[in-house]
Order: C-alpha cells, then sequence, then structure tokens
C-alpha cells in the first residue's frame, strides 16, 4: 500500500491508503473522497481532475496526449494538473501530494 496525501477544497488533509497499481481515482473514491470520476477512467469526463503538488509534478509520467487532450477542455486547470483515472499508483509515489479543484466540469455531461 502507498500513502497518497490529498488536500480538499476547504484545505483539509486527507492521508489514504491505496493499492499499487490501481488507478488514483478508484483510490481516492474507495477511500471517502468527494471524487466523482464519472466516466470511470476512460478520460472522458475530467471529474477526477487534481492538480499535483509542485514537489511531484516531475516525479510522475507525463500525461499521454489523450490525457492532455482532456486536461485542455478541462475548468481550472493548472500546470500541474492531471486526471488522476491516469494515475497509477506505485511505491515510489509513497508521499505523493494532490490538490482536488474547486469545481469540475462533467464533459459528459
Ligand atoms: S474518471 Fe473520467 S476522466 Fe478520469
Amino acid at each position: 500500500m502507498t500513502q497518497i496525501l490529498i488536500i480538499d477544497q476547504a484545505g483539509k488533509e486527507k492521508a489514504i491508503e491505496a493499492r499499487d497499481g490501481t488507478s488514483l481515482m478508484v483510490a481516492a473514491k474507495s477511500a471517502g473522497i468527494d471524487m466523482e470520476g464519472a466516466c470511470e477512467g476512460c478520460m472522458a469526463c475530467s471529474t477526477c481532475h487534481v492538480i499535483v503538488d509542485p514537489a511531484w509534478a516531475d516525479k510522475l509520467q507525463p500525461p499521454a496526449e489523450a490525457e492532455q487532450d482532456m486536461l485542455d477542455l478541462t475548468y481550472g486547470v493548472t500546470p500541474n494538473s492531471r486526471l488522476s483515472c491516469q494515475i497509477v499508483i506505485a511505491p515510489q509515489l509513497d508521499g505523493l501530494t494532490v490538490r482536488l479543484p474547486a469545481t469540475t466540469r462533467n464533459m459528459m455531461g
């Protein structure tokens, strides 16, 4: 298990235990984080948008083109924005810190 720190819209931090090999979106939802993940990881909704702590941004695999295309349409996107359904939990991500954006927009809705 890998520990991930999630900071919600109110600035409250919650450490979750995530199973290696699952996506951050699935791990966050399983841990009760208020994240919609409407398309269940198909890169079609952007409701799993997270903002990665700058200290961690370079440690993740860069987004694939399809993820970047979806991020380009995402509301409130930042240079460190990612779709959490595309972040695969692995031991080297222990301590990864992400922030939930103020709002998300369901591109499927
Ligand atoms: S869950 Fe829909 S884009 Fe990630």
